[in-house]
């Protein structure tokens, strides 16, 4: 039984199965959804808000063991195909110095704390003065996984970057940021159901490498799923909730479409789709439960007064 708990304790998602089938990879998933985005975690990380919008600091990581990384960490997946999807990931937020200014011109006159955190802040003739947050975290993703694809398969990964259209205004900016918010959203949420994938089939130093950033996109995910709350009520839920065919349908009108994220979703890899399709679910569910808790008092304590719309 000792032994059994040792086992146990190296791999972040439970029992660590050799070659799991489907409803014990599924319990890999449920374990690492409760470990990653439990109700208490989420409400921590929305209440972080105010530290970052006073004293903003990127989340510390724990240091990864690079040399511990092998191929034999792969779990009940072809390496091959886990190999592809590592390269997806590390596709998913680039470039994200684009990314972030584009978020600070949606978001400077809506919420200028807001814009800080995602995009920091710029002098008068556009020069960076401070980079936000979310891009410091995020910086870190990419260059991650491509280092994990190396070190995996011994070859350089060459990532192609998203194309950034940066702000566009249809005139109405209340529309204009909910759109982009939940285009922020459904990525982020896109992220964490790609990694916890990851982490349900590995172990180990790779795995444990998967949950820095995975812990990044759940802060970032309840940070902007509570200002999104705050800012556009109940409505805006609205549109998020539903089936999994309403996230997978989001994400195909993302960037998220053009990388690897398609081979996952394709009839070729019906086993891997239902998988993502649990996790895209069991995420869902556990937000619709957390979003209860939040209450307007809280949000106007982390965001202010709501904006007023004419
Ligand atoms: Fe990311
Ligand atoms: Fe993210």
């Amino acid at each position: 039984m000792k032994s059994h708990l040792k086992v146990c304790s190296t791999d972040l998602a439970g029992y660590p199965y050799q070659n799991p089938h489907y409803l014990q990879t599924r319990k890999r998933i449920n374990y690492l959804v409760d470990r990653y985005l439990s109700v208490e975690i989420l409400s921590d990380r929305l209440f972080d808000t105010i530290d970052q919008f006073e004293n903003p600091c990127p989340r510390r990581w724990e240091l990864i063991d690079w040399h511990g990384i092998v191929p034999s960490q792969i779990v009940g997946v072809q390496p091959e195909l886990f190999c592809r999807i590592i390269a997806g990931a590390a596709e998913i937020e680039a470039p994200i110095s684009a990314y972030a200014k584009e978020s600070w011109e949606y978001l400077q006159h809506f919420h200028p704390q807001m814009a800080r955190f995602l995009g920091g802040t710029f002098d008068d003739n556009g020069a960076v003065l401070e980079l936000g947050v979310w891009q410091k975290e995020e910086r870190q993703h990419s260059p991650t996984f491509k280092k994990i694809y190396n070190v995996l398969t011994g070859e350089k990964l060459f990532t192609i970057p998203n194309s950034v259209q940066g702000y566009c205004s249809t005139g109405d900016l209340r529309q204009d940021v909910y759109n982009h918010m939940i285009s922020r959203i459904s990525t982020e949420w896109g992220a964490i159901a790609v990694y916890l994938w990851l982490m349900a089939h590995s172990t180990g130093t790779l795995q444990q490498a998967i949950a820095q950033p995975l812990q990044d996109e759940v802060n970032h995910l309840t940070k902007f799923w509570g200002f999104c709350r705050w800012a556009f009520s109940e409505s805006y839920f609205h549109q998020l909730k539903g089936s999994t065919n309403n996230l997978i349908s989001l994400l195909k009108h993302h960037q998220y479409e053009r990388t690897h994220g398609k081979d996952i979703l394709s009839s070729a890899n019906i086993s891997r789709a239902v998988e993502l399709s649990f996790i895209f679910t069991r995420v869902m569910v556990r937000l619709r439960r957390w979003n209860w808790e939040l209450s307007p008092s809280t949000l106007l304590h982390l965001y202010g007064n709501p904006p007023k719309f004419s």
